[in-house]
């Protein structure tokens, strides 16, 4: 049997710039129940979207510290639009922690369509990005991508507006350009979109395929902790606890609400 270290009980760190990338802990916590994971959500920074490389930056170096402060043994980027800005930065600065980050899934949507045309929707810092660009060099090549920034969408995830008709509005704006090109397959490149995926499927229909990250980077970090004799080797259920700097009162209710528990939320200065 391999040695694992005594570090293994150590929680793992999971943000993003709001409530998002709890659609990401979520996965995790499906896939690797015993681990104790601490959320952080900026929210009083969010969205990331349309900030400034260097304000994300810096806006992940202070959570990252923070985390470390609570002694993660791993840190999930659970936001494309961070990943894009600072996880290149942060791995720089932590060299020997595993750091994993997230991108829109392109490769398996090449792989997955039929029409040849895929819709990418994301924020304008990601689609603007160095590390989208590449994506689209290295995996785009033969099919059409549509991308569209779906800029507000965030902002109604954050208020907990998940169905509702204005934002069903907003979305159907979104989803148009890329039903009108024929796109057969649609990656959500947000973390805070599945949230709204009900809606999404009712607005493009049952042919399309849409296609979301959350499983596929539970499953990478679980392997990088697995090489990293990392795991958490306890089988009791692990602790899971929420940090956010959010300004609206109902925090708590809509953090309950996306994880399908009440929750307490502890209050993140800065
Ligand atoms: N959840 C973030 C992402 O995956 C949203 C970014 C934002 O706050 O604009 O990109």
């Amino acid at each position: 049997m391999r040695k694992q270290s005594n570090y293994s009980a150590a929680p793992i760190g999971v943000f993003d710039s709001g409530v998002g990338g709890i659609s990401v802990l979520k996965h995790i916590r499906e896939l690797m129940p015993h681990e104790n994971l601490i959320y952080v959500a900026d929210s009083k920074h969010a969205p990331y979207g349309n900030q400034t490389p260097e304000f994300i930056q810096d806006r992940s170096f202070k959570i990252a510290e923070f985390l470390l402060k609570h002694g993660v043994k791993a840190l999930v980027v659970a936001c494309n639009t961070a990943t894009a800005a600072a996880v290149a930065g942060l791995r720089e600065r932590y060299p020997d922690l595993p750091i994993i980050g997230m991108e829109p899934a392109l490769k398996p949507a090449v792989a997955a369509t039929k029409t040849g045309v895929v819709g990418v929707l994301a924020t304008s810092g990601t689609l603007k990005s160095a590390q989208f660009a590449a994506l689209l060099e290295n995996y785009g090549q033969g099919v059409q991508v549509v991308t569209q920034a779906c800029i507000g969408l965030v902002e109604c995830v954050e208020k907990g507006e998940l169905i509702n008709p204005s934002t069903e509005s907003l979305l159907k704006q979104y989803v148009q350009p890329l039903l009108d090109a024929n796109a057969d397959t649609v990656v959500l490149g947000c973390t805070h979109y599945p949230f709204v995926r009900p809606l999404i499927e009712r607005l493009v229909g049952a042919d399309v395929v849409l296609i979301d990250t959350g499983a596929a980077v539970a499953k990478y970090l679980k392997h990088r902790l697995d090489e990293n004799q990392l795991l958490c080797v306890s089988n009791q259920a692990g602790m899971v606890s929420f940090w956010s700097n959010s300004e609206i009162i109902s925090t708590e209710d809509i953090i309950s609400a996306l994880w399908g528990f009440n929750v307490s939320v502890a209050r993140l200065k800065g």
